[in-house]
């Protein structure tokens, strides 16, 4: 550890030294040294901001940049070059680092700048990254489903309500439910980098820069598509945080539904997929076991997140304006959210891309279990039975068959006709499996025409993303 790199960037005002144990509580370097690229990405921006408000000469400016840029190539060729250094946050080390390169004139850089600004700006550039990785992760979690879809199109299964078998529905249609969660999950992150876009450099610790900065043009530089309006606001807000974090936990929550689903219907009970071994682990003890613990720990690391969201709601509630140390708490929270959803979306889109299904299995589940019932009842809707009243009569046919041990498509003519004189010999083409998807015909039912249609419209859309 250098002297220089552990100095504090405070001192005029401070006659006695810093206690070890706080000096250590203080440090944010341990996590925030992630942010360094973007922390030089963002010092290279105000120093030319700095040159054009004739702050520094060009000269100036010159040396100072090619410091900064021969940090990052440091940062990329020298291993440990940031998990080696000390110092007390990924700003001090910075600027440290660009003093020993070129002297008294590295002090210059942080005119008309303050480690508020420039800390929420690195968040912004920071977190614009991710999210675009993001985006990426989800588009082939996305691309992966419909991919299983085509390769599974006449396969059908259960639908269910409350765990029970309710109507049969095309294993696609299933797959295209997920789809559907993962695009609004895009759309939201969309939306928040769009509020994320803004640049809060120049609004110094809270007041605003007294330099003739263009902010303007600072923020081109970045790629921020406009400037903050309001420095104390600026230099305190972490909303983009807070809803990333809650787009985040909402991709969470999907993941962890689509994990239970997987675990459930690969389970001896279900049978309807088998895992590979690519993405299962067996028991220590019980030889015959395998376990689905890439989607359980999906399924657990959701609650993670959330609690990432809850974190960071209750550290900015009773802050008041503007910047408070507190907020360096910030980043865990949000360094964690990010991993952990990356993670997640990679590893649940190996497991898809490992499904086996058995169709025969699913097949029989979907006829088995009255999910016909329905169709019955519509079938005397259409003999101008009122709903209420098929709805009744088919629940009785269905008691019947239950205590026939049969299914409702194993009842002669007579037995329906016992039921209803309005039942005739055309019944059991409308109780067919067939013919109850078929029925699902409108806009987002399962009939697959529709699901056929709803392939081919995810298909073109992801391919114009
Ligand atoms: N490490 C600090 C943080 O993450 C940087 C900002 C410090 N600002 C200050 N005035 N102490 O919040």
């Amino acid at each position: 550890m250098s002297d220089k790199t552990s100095k504090n960037l405070w001192g005029g005002r401070f006659a006695g030294r810093a206690d070890p144990k706080f000096t250590d509580f203080n440090r944010s370097f341990g996590f925030d040294r992630r942010l360094f690229e973007v922390d030089v990405r963002g010092s290279i921006a105000h120093c030319n901001g700095l040159v054009r408000a004739d702050v520094l000469t060009s000269d100036e400016g010159e040396q100072i940049e090619s410091a900064l840029n021969e940090l990052l190539e440091n940062a990329g060729s020298r291993s440990r070059f940031l998990e080696d250094a000390v110092a007390e946050d990924v700003h001090s080390f910075v600027e440290a680092r660009m003093v020993e390169m070129v002297g008294d004139l590295g002090r210059k850089l942080h005119t008309g700048r303050s480690r508020n600004d420039q800390v929420a700006t690195d968040l912004r550039l920071w977190l614009r990254d991710e999210i675009d990785r993001l985006v990426a992760l989800l588009f082939d979690s996305q691309t992966t489903l419909l991919d299983l879809a085509e390769a599974n199109r006449d396969v059908v299964i259960p639908g269910y309500t409350h765990l029970q078998r309710a109507q049969p529905v095309l294993f696609a249609h299933w797959c295209l439910a997920y789809l559907e969660m993962l695009a609004r999950d895009r759309e939201r992150l969309a939306d928040v980098r769009k509020r994320l876009n803004v640049l809060p450099l120049g609004s110094a610790a809270l007041a605003g820069t007294s330099y003739s900065i263009d902010r303007e043009s600072v923020a081109r530089e970045l790629g921020f598509d406009s400037v903050s309006r309001n420095s104390l606001d600026a230099v305190s807000d972490r909303d983009f945080c807070i809803e990333f974090a809650s787009a985040a936990s909402m991709i969470m929550m999907h993941l962890s539904r689509l994990a239970e689903d997987i675990i459930l219907y690969s389970t001896t009970e279900f049978g309807f997929f088998e895992l590979s071994d690519a993405v299962a682990t067996g028991s220590s003890l019980m030889p015959q076991k395998k376990n689905p613990d890439a989607m359980e720990l999906v399924r657990g690391k959701a609650g993670r997140v959330f609690g990432h969201l809850q974190s960071l709601l209750t550290t900015m509630k009773g802050l008041p304006l503007a910047y408070n140390k507190d907020m360096q708490e910030d980043k865990e929270a949000l360094f964690d959210t990010v991993d952990t959803v990356k993670a997640s979306l990679s590893v649940a889109t190996i497991v898809l891309r490992n499904i086996r299904l058995n169709g025969s299995r699913t097949r029989e589940a979907a006829t088995r279990g009255y999910l016909n019932a329905t169709e019955l009842a519509d079938y005397l809707v259409r003999k101008a039975v009122p709903f209420r009243e098929a709805h009744e009569t088919v629940g009785r046919m269905v008691m019947h068959a239950i205590q026939r041990r049969c299914e409702l498509n194993d009842l002669s003519l007579d037995e329906f006709k016992s039921f209803s004189p309005l039942i005739d010999d055309d019944v059991l083409d409308s109780l067919s499996l067939e013919a109850t998807l078929a029925t699902k015909s409108q806009i987002g039912g399962t009939a697959p025409s529709r699901v056929a249609e709803a392939l081919a419209s995810a298909r073109k859309s992801l391919a114009a993303d």
